[in-house]
């Protein structure tokens, strides 16, 4: 296995590897047995995936059918996972049971709070298939549903036992959802890594091209990042709120569009639009560092218009964000490519003005 890229999580509640190489679908079998995970093994997917990928993963099965459950956001509610227990039950899965999880981050989500919650916790292997869910969400434990009133109000904390990553399943994946997992390694090189940053500029063709190297560079990068963070604070209460760089405009931006409108990366690379104008205009970034990031997000093409969306709307929903503490909202401001502060005294005014010069109606 001299080729596979081994990345460690420490967290006080489990230390796992993240293991990236292309191909590794086809080595996923021999991993579980090294791991000696237990050997009944559930794989959770969506019909489409399935279709499209299942061949290669079957092996691990013998035979065994998946379990095809529908990945839009839509259907990432706890109706869903009833699915998963459902076929768990049916199939007298016991503790010595193995779910893994083969999708995006809604199938990872999902089907790791499945795992997280039967029969109080079984051992749990995440093989994300998109962009988004290699370099994020497959990492760090955070699993869950949304509720009707609210994105991923339903969950826990849920550190997998392996996370195994194999770029050539992005040979499918869609042109917007590639790109809206690019915002998401953006995020890392504006937070943590001017040389990541560099390199997605640099590459960017190559990475378009989805050349199998360049891909493994940048993810491996990112989870690297990912998994350094939440080795330091797994449950979020210091360094890991540095992940949210561009997500409290992004995720209000999701919300007042209900959801519909734009991928999450998407909205995230306008909240990083708008983190980088706030600080700019507070004089705690460089205006050349908020260009180089500004040129970098719209190199990667056209982003869905934002004109007709209300500045003031987007304000009022920040203020349900999970990451008020207290009544002070914990803003990730970039002070360089590469580098945050965390600060908590971001005034409604300043936001406003922020959302204004980045283009958002009144
Ligand atoms: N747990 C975390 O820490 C964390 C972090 C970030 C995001 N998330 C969650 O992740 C979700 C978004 O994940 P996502 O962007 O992966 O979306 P997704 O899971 O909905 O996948 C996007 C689309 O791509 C399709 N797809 C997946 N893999 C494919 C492939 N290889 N080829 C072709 N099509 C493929 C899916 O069927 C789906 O239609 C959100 O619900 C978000 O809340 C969680
Ligand atoms: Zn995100």
């Amino acid at each position: 296995m001299k080729d596979t890229v081994r990345i460690e999580v420490n967290t006080p509640s489990r230390s796992y590897v993240v293991a990236l190489e292309n191909g590794a679908i086809e080595r996923l079998g021999g991993m579980l047995d090294e791991l000696r995970l237990p050997e009944r093994r559930f794989v959770v997917s969506s019909p489409l995936i399935w279709k499209l990928h299942g061949e290669r993963l079957a092996p691990v099965l013998a035979g065994a059918e998946p379990i095809l459950v529908s990945d839009g956001e839509r259907y990432k509610q706890l109706q869903t996972v009833v699915r998963v227990y459902d076929a768990l039950v049916r199939a007298n899965a016991d503790r010595a049971s193995t779910l893994i999880t083969f999708g995006g981050g809604v199938i990872g989500d999902m089907a790791g709070f499945a795992a997280s919650t039967y029969l109080r916790g079984i051992p749990l292997v995440h093989v994300p298939t998109t962009l988004l869910a290699q370099v994020d969400s497959a990492i760090g434990g955070k699993v869950g549903v949304n509720h009707p009133l609210g994105k991923n109000l339903i969950g826990s904390f849920y550190q997998p036992h392996a996370v195994v990553i194999d770029p050539s399943v992005l040979a499918t994946l869609p042109r917007r959802e590639f790109r809206a997992g690019l915002y998401e390694v953006i995020k890392y090189g504006m937070t943590s890594s001017a040389s990541l940053f560099d390199r997605v500029r640099r590459e960017r063709d190559a990475i378009f091209a989805r050349e199998p190297a360049v891909l493994t560079a940048i993810i491996s990068e990112s989870c690297r990042i990912k998994a350094d963070v939440v080795s330091a604070d797994e449950r979020e209460s210091g360094l890991r709120r540095i992940l949210n760089f561009g997500h409290t405009a992004g995720h209000a931006l999701e919300a007042v569009t209900r959801f519909r409108r734009y991928r999450h990366g998407e909205a995230v690379a306008y909240g990083m639009l708008v983190a980088a104008e706030l600080s700019a205009a507070r004089g705690a970034l460089a205006r050349q560092n908020q260009a180089a990031l500004a040129d970098l997000i719209a190199s990667l093409g056209p982003l869905p218009p934002i004109a007709d969306v209300a500045a003031s709307e987007l304000l009022d929903s920040m203020k349900h964000d999970k990451k008020v503490v207290a009544g002070h909202l914990h803003f990730v401001l970039p002070t360089a490519v590469g580098a945050t502060a965390i600060v908590s005294d971001v005034t409604a005014e300043e936001m406003k003005a922020a959302l204004k010069t980045t283009g958002f109606a009144n």
